[in-house]
């Protein structure tokens, strides 16, 4: 176990391969073990578990295709890795050389012909011959330490030194800076459409926060709201009583037929700014920070009610 543990410290890609059985049926499964082999002719190669389900069909095969996933393909990743399944109910798949099944929407494709077969202990080395190929600019899915994991471009080292600090005072890589900072900014482009509305930042929250279900009691806007001292949120629910946003009935707040256009219309123009940022972080870097400040949240907020976010009764 040990050795598997340590041969998972090498990051891979994720590939899915497939072939034809004999009689024309397809069969492929989830694999990490692809690598490059040259660059001319050619030539890639993987191994192939003895006992996998579709050990005879890949001995027997003259062709095959490699599928690079990408990140979003996690779970055709898995419903590859399970054996017996019918992998490819549902699936559009198309037919490369050999008529061996193309699946779509991969990271990049490369159909290739059997030129050499290694038993290499308890996997059958394949070696192939690259016939086509094609390629796509979408993220890939990555695997480390017997996990999915995202890959993120690092940054090149900064030439220039960074600004001298005070000794004592925080850096610029500071989180809660960097948070902030980075808070502020993006909050700042949403600010006007807010200030329309006569609106500030503590009542678009109030405002968004009662949209996720149709009457909210005292206890689940606190516990939406976790972290918010409770004068300002009061204050900020007051407010919007008082300008007909939202109302008071049976212990709880609803929307006004007004509050709710008013949050309908600044949710749609907040996720507008919310794409235009993410776009030029890049779909790939865009998903890594979500999955990051969520695993943080859990880190400082573990108690973070996200139990309005999984019921129904949103907007
Ligand atoms: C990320 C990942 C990588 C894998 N890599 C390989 C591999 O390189 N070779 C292999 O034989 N099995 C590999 N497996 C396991 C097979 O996908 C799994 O055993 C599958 O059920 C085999 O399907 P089959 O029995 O229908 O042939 C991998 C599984 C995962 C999740």
């Amino acid at each position: 176990m040990e050795f598997r543990k340590a041969l998972g410290s090498f990051a891979t890609g994720v590939t899915i391969i497939t072939t034809r059985t004999a009689d024309g049926h397809p069969v492929g499964l989830t694999a990490n073990s692809f690598n490059s082999v040259s660059l001319d002719p050619p030539l890639v190669l993987w191994s192939l578990a003895n006992n996998s389900g579709s050990f005879d069909a890949f001995k027997q095969a003259r062709h095959w295709a490699v599928h690079i996933l990408g990140a979003d393909q996690e779970e055709l990743s898995g419903r590859f890795a399970r054996r017996g399944e019918d992998k490819f109910a549902g699936l559009e798949v198309g037919n490369g050389q050999g008529d061996v099944p193309l699946l779509k929407g991969c990271a990049a494709h490369f159909e290739c012909r059997t030129v050499s077969q290694y038993q290499g202990g308890d996997h059958l080395i394949f070696i192939g011959e690259v016939l086509d190929f094609s390629r796509d600019e979408a993220a890939p899915l990555v695997f480390h330490g017997g996990k999915y994991a995202h890959a993120t471009r690092r940054d090149p080292p900064t030439q220039k030194p960074r600004s001298a600090h005070l000794a004592g005072s925080f850096g610029e890589d500071f989180l809660g800076y960097l948070l902030g900072r980075s808070h502020f900014r993006f909050f700042s482009q949403i600010r006007p459409f807010l200030q329309r509305e006569q609106l500030d930042d503590m009542e678009f929250y109030v405002l968004s926060t009662l949209t996720l279900k149709p009457l909210l009691s005292d206890d689940q806007i606190a516990e939406g709201m976790a972290g918010v001292l409770d004068e300002r949120r009061q204050r900020a629910l007051d407010g919007l009583v008082e300008r007909g946003f939202a109302q008071r009935s049976d212990g709880g707040y609803a929307l006004t037929p007004n509050g709710r256009e008013a949050a309908l219309h600044l949710i749609a123009e907040a996720k507008a700014i919310e794409s235009q940022v993410l776009e030029r972080l890049g779909d790939a870097d865009a998903a890594i920070l979500k999955t990051i400040l969520n695993r943080l949240l859990g880190v400082v907020d573990p108690n973070a009610a996200n139990v309005l976010w999984q019921q129904n009764g949103s907007v």
